[in-house]
């Protein structure tokens, strides 16, 4: 693959938005014990006319199987309910699950794609991961490397089994893995006192403190989860591989961030083509520590929710341009707030050297911009602070098609939709509730002024 600068880190987006799959329906079924099993249920695609976009085999926790197939398919719908009606003779179907455009709910809201409705329904979209940990690209760093496959694929394992409500597995790192993240996490410091905004550098000790970052130590995800739940609500989800642009936004809308737990190969400790856990841990999480960043990342997640595929592809371009890619103004000077950046040695450099193509941030017109994954970002864009990208974001929120607005529960957690008169009243109920707060706290500090 080609490369911009050796230690570019070409693609940090759990779900790119730019190279995003189109596909109809994940299937996943395990062969029953027959002779030519597999070959008899790839011929029903092909009699079908139904295009397979992606196949593998992976070992299987879930039933009694070796493994299972795992097929992205692209049809219409009624190939597709004929195809499993004959599927289910030659194989034992574990789970079908409409995706994009053919996912359709009609839940009182006409032709809304489907999308999680309380933070448990994260566990419908956490495995419908568009790659899996262990199949890696030719050009790959670990591509001939076995025991880096074997190791990716328990990684996988890990995050496929995992449920709401799990405690993160622990992860024993070994020796290799601890002097890979330890080179990423040396270069990237000597950068970040004069590159990372403020509020990144306001966090980046707590970490050391609570979750023991340090150099030769590589956190554990579960103790960086309490932590985020601690300071801004945020929760970490493992997750397998690249989840679709729908799945990953819908995950921030709970306030959770699906996070990769391997480390990237050991060739090239400041290159990795695929977001890991050094990407994650030293690019995004410092940030979801910070409250107005966490409620700027929920509301772009809430924002996707029910929304057109095409309206899901503008949002996952201002995800990529915000969250991956930002830049921040402070006390005059460029900072960059965006995970690819703080995760890159190369592209943080380039980003504030005063050469880059650096744009106010605008909703409207960056969410036009072409996201780069193999080379440097051909421009940045600035907010001037986290509460203006929100305000822009939820301006640009309102222009989107969608019949009905969402609220989000935090004691239930789960989203509200609000599409009649009942639903709202409710919420004028609460929000009156929370005014009578307020009204009593103000007068009970005027009493006490007055005395
Ligand atoms: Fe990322």
């Amino acid at each position: 693959m080609a490369l911009n600068g050796g230690d570019r880190n070409q693609s940090l987006l759990t779900g790119r938005p730019s190279t995003c799959r189109k596909k109809a329906a994940t299937i996943i079924f395990t062969l029953k014990n027959e002779v030519s099993g597999l070959v008899k249920a790839l011929k029903l695609f092909q009699e079908k006319h139904i295009s397979l976009v992606h196949i593998e085999s992976r070992k299987s926790k879930r039933r009694d199987s070796d493994f299972e197939i795992f097929v992205d398919c692209d049809s219409e719908h009624e190939q597709l309910k004929e195809l499993t009606e004959l599927l289910r003779k030659h194989t034992d179907i574990v789970e079908i699950t409409p995706s994009d455009s053919s996912n359709l709910l009609h839940d009182g809201v006409d032709c809304t794609p489907w999308f999680p409705k309380k933070i448990s329904d994260l566990d419908l979209c956490a495995n419908k991961v568009l790659m899996y940990g262990s199949e890696l690209d030719a050009d790959h760093p670990g591509f001939r490397d076995k025991v880096y496959r074997k190791r990716r694929t328990y990684f996988a394992d890990l995050a496929l089994n995992f449920k709401h409500g799990n405690p993160i597995p622990r992860i024993d790192y070994t020796a290799e893995e601890v002097r890979t993240w330890g080179v990423v996490f040396r270069e990237l410091n000597k950068l970040y006192p004069s590159h990372a905004c403020e509020e990144y550098l306001k966090n980046l000790p707590l970490l050391t403190k609570y979750c023991k970052y340090s150099e030769d130590n590589i956190p554990q995800l579960e103790d960086v989860s309490h932590f985020l739940m601690e300071r801004s609500g945020f929760t970490i989800r493992p997750v397998a591989g690249y989840l679709s642009p729908r799945d990953f936004l819908a995950g921030l809308a709970f306030r959770v961030f699906h996070c990769t737990q391997y480390v990237r190969h050991s060739s090239e400790p400041l290159y990795t083509p695929e977001p890991d856990t050094c990407h994650e841990l030293l690019g995004h999480v410092p940030l979801l520590a910070e409250p107005s960043f966490a409620q700027f990342s929920q509301e772009l997640g809430l924002a996707s929710l029910g929304a057109s595929d095409e309206d899901v592809q503008k949002l996952a371009t201002l995800y990529f341009f915000t969250v991956e890619f930002g830049l921040c103004k402070q006390n005059g000077r460029l900072r960059a707030y965006g995970a690819g950046l703080l995760s890159s040695v190369s592209e943080l450099k380039h980003a504030l050297c005063g050469r880059a193509n650096v744009l106010p941030f605008d909703p409207m017109l960056t969410c036009l911009q072409e996201c780069m994954i193999t080379t440097f970002q051909k421009a940045y864009f600035v907010a001037e602070s986290f509460d203006e990208a929100k305000n822009k974001m939820r301006e640009f929120a309102r222009t989107l098609k969608r019949p009905f607005t969402v609220h989000y529960n935090p004691y239930t957690q789960s989203v509200d939709i609000l599409k009649d008169t009942s639903n709202i009243n409710t919420m004028v109920k609460d929000i009156r509730h929370e005014l009578d707060i307020v009204e009593e706290a103000l007068s009970r500090l005027c009493k006490h002024q007055r005395d």
